[in-house]
């Protein structure tokens, strides 16, 4: 599990949080390597989208999950009839919370100043009088429906001539994946029906905890990795493309939704007859659904149904609301992501109760300090909890745990258990507040504090490290892991056991050392203790020094991720080396520079603008003259906007200066140093800017065209344009073909200016 890094932007600064979303998005979907809990995610998420509305921005500017796709090479992808949605959250911050972790009657959350916002009730109550503002029905007589959320895969399947022709994925939302054979031969959901229309039902496809059970079961036993959770499970089996394995694997399916679609036929009005319906054709529905009265109601069906959820032969994270009467469906409509008929309760994450025996100091990559709590083993959510971060100093002195304490331990997703309390009722007498080290507890230098940050609820955090990183062992052993992993340079042989190793025995002092290791050498590392040893082994030798010399050649992006440089990630690196031929290049690079100086004028001119908003620029003179330094910066950063146009978005201000402060400290000099001794040549992936008609321009391409997208986007980039998804003060020109929506609105509301394709044509002639 790689260290969960916080973000420490500064509370306006939205872009890093939906930097760090789309990083969580990526390990998660398409690296199926999830780095943070569902729950953590969800507070990110939650915390991105109030900054977003505290500076104004709208739904459709903000962070979107591209990445939130499970396509898996080799299946078949079709687009969906109409976009599978999600929906809207409600959820409880962790803060509003009563120690007993569960969600309170309404008459108690009410009681806590801010719950409007804080609350899972606070969200739902905001739902519930939107929606009633709409359709002109008060809250309190509003006809609900809640249903249990199921911890799932979402599906879509479509009926015609009473048979199964085609289930599909949620894939990213518009297109998923084929997986038919997979939901026949796993006998998920029903292959006939009863009924003949053409029609498309949307459910969860799901396997029961003695399904899931089991598997592991037969996992473990043949000595392989198990999987982390039913959900993740069902998702592996049904992306099995040999579908005849999936035979009694125990998938099945709950089924809740029908789509307006282009089914013709009268279904019954209301979404617990059409459940009805469904059943009654032989589809599995829930059997747990409520039909409630106003909201108060349903949010006391959801907070109470976590009483039951230990009960279900399956996983359930929360509640779903809908509006019963489904004819008022398509009045509400929906917004960009989520139908504004339903929205989703979250439930709590699950808390316990146990000894803290320990407090370990764990010394991460970066040199960050983590206290880690050793507990008593409690079982929690499935699995044996015995370790569990508290996160940060900060974290640990507010919750003041002391050794001895009883604390709540939280496993909010599958992967970090938590401390989040303590119970103070328990604690016996006399025991010490727990001292937090001096010195680094892995190599014994200084610790120093690196200045604030935020932790993912917003809230302010030190940030303690070792200042020792050239020789610290685990944070030489994480870069040197770092360094060789997947998406790094792919050494495979050189995981954390090897990386320790090495560093440990004194062959590897710094990432480039790999280079000069050799094979006896190498072969002989003992991997075990002394008492226990075990040797790494000539062939494994030999095959590390052999992925070490194939990433001698590797792709440049991936050699800037492999230096592990703060906020320089794996879209950003890859973006860092389409503008860059190499690392000489890169260190000394005058668009990071630039980008790095229009931040600090964009930071001015806003602090500027505020002084003058406020008045404090007294009189009219020295108004004018604030206002007239503005239009300077204005200027100045329209200017390095137009030289930046070539570079790609993901590259920001953070990165920038995080890079250059690199390459200037001793150590990024030495490794620069190194790279051209040992006559290391990454391959380049460098786009030179392309000069044509429309270099400096910067263009959105929307709407149904005559071509693709992609061929839009070849050929605009290929005149030097450069090509983003969304319409800002900064485009020069919105490319609209037919069925244009919100970004023909938008283009039109800024001025930006319109294109058809035909005036393109004419562009990219030089007319
Ligand atoms: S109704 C707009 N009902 O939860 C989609 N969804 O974001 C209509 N889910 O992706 C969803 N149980 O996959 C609905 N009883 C239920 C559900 C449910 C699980 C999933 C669904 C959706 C996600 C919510």
């Amino acid at each position: 599990m790689p260290e969960l890094q916080l973000p420490n932007a500064d509370a306006s600064d939205f872009r890093k949080l939906a930097d760090r979303l789309q990083a969580l998005d990526i390990a998660y979907y398409r690296d199926a390597a999830p780095q943070a809990t569902d729950a953590e995610y969800d507070l990110l998420r939650a915390e991105y989208d109030r900054l977003c509305d505290a500076a104004g921005i709208p739904e459709a500017q903000r962070y979107t999950r591209s990445v939130g796709d499970d396509h898996v090479t080799g299946f078949e992808t079709v687009v969906h009839a109409q976009k599978m949605l999600s929906l809207e959250k409600a959820a409880t911050r962790p803060e509003f919370l009563p120690p007993s972790g569960i969600d309170e009657s309404v008459a108690l959350v009410q009681a806590e100043p801010g719950w409007e916002n804080g609350s899972a009730w606070g969200r739902l109550r905001a739902w519930a009088e939107r929606i009633s503002e709409s359709i002109s029905i008060s809250v309190e007589d509003l006809d609900l429906v809640v249903e249990p959320k199921i911890d799932g895969m979402s599906v879509s399947l479509v009926y015609e001539g009473g048979r199964l022709v085609r289930a599909v994925t949620r894939g990213d939302g518009t297109r998923g994946d084929v997986v038919t054979a997979q939901v026949v031969a796993s006998g998920a959901a029903p292959v006939t029906i009863a009924e003949t229309r053409k029609f498309e039902v949307r459910g969860e496809l799901y396997l029961p905890l003695e399904a899931f059970r089991e598997l592991n079961q037969k996992l473990s036993s043949a000595g392989e990795k198990e999987l982390a959770n039913p959900r993740n499970a069902c998702a592996g089996l049904m992306k099995r493309k040999d579908a005849s394995s999936l035979a009694g694997t125990g998938i099945r399916s709950f089924l809740y939704f029908i789509p307006a679609g282009e089914h013709q036929m009268d279904l019954p009005a209301s979404q617990a007859d059409r459940l009805k319906w469904l059943s009654a054709l032989g589809f599995q529905i829930h059997p747990d659904l409520a039909t409630c009265k106003g909201i108060d109601a349903a949010y006391e069906r959801c907070r109470t149904f976590v009483e039951r959820r230990d009960g279900l032969d399956h996983e359930i994270d929360g509640m779903v609301v809908k509006l019963d009467d489904t004819s008022l469906h398509a009045e509400l409509g929906s917004t960009e992501h989520h139908p504004r008929w339903g929205i989703a309760y979250k439930f709590p994450p699950e808390r316990k109760p146990t000894l803290l025996r320990d407090i370990s100091i764990q010394v991460g990559r970066t040199g960050a300090l983590t206290p880690v709590a050793e507990l008593d083993p409690v079982q929690l959510a499935g699995t044996t909890v015995s370790r569990a971060s508290l996160h940060n100093r900060t974290h640990l002195e507010r919750l003041d745990a002391r050794i001895g304490d009883t604390v709540l331990v939280q496993k909010a997703g599958d992967i970090i258990p938590q401390v989040v309390g303590v119970d103070l009722s328990k604690r016996p007498a006399g025991l010490a507040p727990f001292a937090f080290p001096i010195a680094c507890p892995e190599c014994g230098s200084a610790i120093e504090n690196r200045g604030r940050g935020q932790d993912e609820h917003g809230r302010e955090i030190e940030l303690w490290a070792c200042i020792n990183a050239d020789s610290c062992p685990p944070q030489v052993e994480g870069r040197l892991e770092h360094f060789g992993c997947r998406k790094a340079l792919d050494i495979e042989e050189m995981g954390a056991i090897v990386a320790s190793a090495l560093v440990r025995k004194g062959l590897v002092r710094e990432v480039t050392d790999v280079f000069s290791l050799e094979l006896a050498t190498l072969g002989q590392l003992n991997l075990g203790t002394d008492t226990e040893p075990r040797t790494f082994g000539e062939k494994n030798a030999a095959r590390l020094l052999e992925a070490a010399r194939k990433a001698r050649t590797a792709p440049f992006s991936r050699w800037i991720y492999s230096l592990g440089i703060h906020e320089v990630g794996d879209s950003v690196s890859k973006a860092l080396a389409t503008c860059h031929a190499n690392f000489t290049e890169l260190a000394t690079s005058p668009l990071l520079t630039k980008i790095v100086e229009r931040a600090d004028l964009e930071a001015r001119r806003k602090a500027l603008g505020a002084r003058t908003e406020q008045n404090k620029l007294r009189d009219e003179a020295a108004k004018a003259a604030g206002k007239a330094e503005q239009a300077q910066l204005k200027e100045q950063i329209q200017t390095l906007d137009r030289e930046l146009s070539q570079v790609p978005s993901e590259v920001g201000p953070s990165a920038a200066r995080s890079l250059l402060e690199f390459f200037r400290t001793p150590r990024g000099a030495k490794i620069l140093a190194d790279l051209s001794e040992i006559g290391i040549s990454p391959a380049t992936e460098q786009r030179r800017p392309t000069v044509g008609p429309l270099s400096g321009w910067v263009v959105v391409i929307t709407g149904t065209l005559s071509k693709p997208r992609e061929a839009f986007k070849t050929m605009l980039e290929e005149a030097g344009a450069k090509v983003t998804d969304s319409v800002s003060k900064k485009t020069t020109a919105l490319l609209a073909g037919s069925e244009a929506g919100s970004k023909l609105d938008k283009a039109k509301t800024l001025g930006v200016r319109v294109l058809e394709e035909s005036e393109l044509e004419g562009l990219l002639d030089g007319r």
